[in-house]
């Protein structure tokens, strides 16, 4: 059992007051907040080590490289990597994802090649691949979903064939919080040859990651999801697919020699790390995954899951909201939608209570015109979160019933 209270005090940000009232924090979605050891290890790198990485021998260049090299380390034992050099350090989901559009991509796939994403990804997992689409001629197919918010399994087989090069579909839902089948989605794909990415931004902080039990090629996610720092992110990749990958950017660290009239390139990880990364919170990162570890992830996963079904619950009592997302398998995000009020107003009036949620398209518009809404209203919820808080969002969501219908 988790003490929720002493992990509360873990999270200096969750005394604030807001508005003259005690944040409730429920937009963890977009961004969780971060406990004290992250906090610390990030103050505690700048005043004590902070020094750029590989290329110095001085003392504090060596700490900082090394801290920095551990952090790959756990990040290869938090995803079950089978190599360290497997994971790419990025500034962010949406980095990696562009990553592998333009190396891979761009190297791979050619003219009628087709594409595979999904009616609910985030614009991040679609964007990068309209703008390879339109530079190589390949072609955007989109797997269809029903009105619950789950993919269609049979119309994304029927899709499958030899023209299919690359599937690229999102674990777990942001706006939904649907869980998709990616196992079975990952053994169709590599049935017809195609590679295989999934967008684990969500799915991170919530489900165990093993991507050798996946076998998917390349797997990404944003630390700030997960109690780290922003700006910092992971791409995992099949070692075999990133040593035939070519670069994605071109600098410092990520060569072996450089004249005028040729350059080699470095080996894994580095051909992809060109330039300063973020190194504090890579660094910090190390601390983030070590809070999650000493917490428990199934611990948390179970406990989140008494929020979503208390929460499922509490907001289905109130009358005229209705739950956008209602798929068998979901982790703690419930969006909704209330009869006649649009969902800005609604979070303008929770802020007003202390109340942070998200409103609006999600970053998933495509999704939002195949539900025919203009967006939702999100809570979703971290590990700190309590059910009282739940009772707080339903006081807050039936005054702005009152005041606005
Ligand atoms: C499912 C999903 N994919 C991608 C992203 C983009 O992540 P980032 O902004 O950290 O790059 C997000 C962020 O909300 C997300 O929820």
């Amino acid at each position: 059992m988790l003490d929720i209270q002493k992990i509360r005090q873990d999270f200096p940000i969750l005394g604030e007051v807001v508005n003259g009232k005690p944040l409730v924090y429920f937009d963890n979605a977009a961004t969780t907040q971060k406990p004290l050891p992250v906090l610390n290890a990030l103050a505690r790198y700048y005043e004590h080590y902070n020094a750029n990485i590989h290329r110095g021998i001085h003392s504090l260049a060596e700490k900082a490289t090394s801290a920095f090299e551990a952090s790959r380390f756990k990040i290869q034992s938090f995803m079950n990597a089978a190599r360290v050099e497997e994971i790419i350090f990025t500034y962010g989901t949406t980095d990696g994802i562009n990553l592998v559009a333009q190396s891979y991509g761009r190297k791979f796939l050619k003219e009628g090649d087709e594409i595979i994403i999904s009616t609910m990804e985030h614009h991040s997992n679609i964007v990068p691949w309209q703008m390879l689409c339109e530079e190589k001629g390949c072609v955007l197919r989109v797997i269809p979903i029903n009105d619950a918010g789950e993919l269609l399994m049979d119309e994304f087989e029927g899709m499958l064939s030899e023209k299919t090069k690359l599937v690229s579909v999102v674990h777990v839902s942001n706006a939904l919080g649907t869980i998709n089948p990616v196992a079975e989605i990952i053994e169709k794909a590599h049935a017809v040859g195609a590679k295989v990415l999934i967008d684990g931004a969500q799915a991170s902080s919530h489900i165990t990651i093993d991507v050798q039990a996946l076998d998917c090629d390349f797997y990404v996610f944003s630390l700030h999801k997960l109690y780290g720092p922003t700006g910092m992110g992971v791409l995992y990749g099949k070692k075999e697919v990133l040593d035939a990958m070519p670069p994605y950017r071109g600098g410092g660290e990520m060569i072996k020699e450089v004249t005028f009239a040729k350059t080699t390139y470095n080996d894994l990880p580095y051909k992809f790390e060109a330039g300063t990364p973020n190194i504090a919170d890579v660094v910090a990162a190390h601390n983030a995954l070590e809070y999650v570890e000493t917490l428990g992830k199934e611990q948390i996963a179970a406990y989140e899951h008494e929020l979503l079904v208390y929460g499922t619950e509490a907001l289905s009592s109130i009358e005229g909201l209705r739950l956008v997302g209602t798929a068998k398998e979901k982790v703690s995000v419930i969006s909704f939608v209330m009869e006649g009020i649009h969902p800005e107003d609604i979070g303008v009036i929770l802020d007003q209570q202390g109340i942070a949620v998200r409103t609006g398209h999600h970053c998933t518009q495509p999704l939002m015109q195949r539900l025919g809404i203009v967006g939702t209203s999100r809570a979703s919820f971290a590990v700190y979160n309590t059910k009282e808080e739940i009772d707080k969002l339903v006081v807050g969501l039936e005054r702005v019933k009152k005041m606005l219908s």
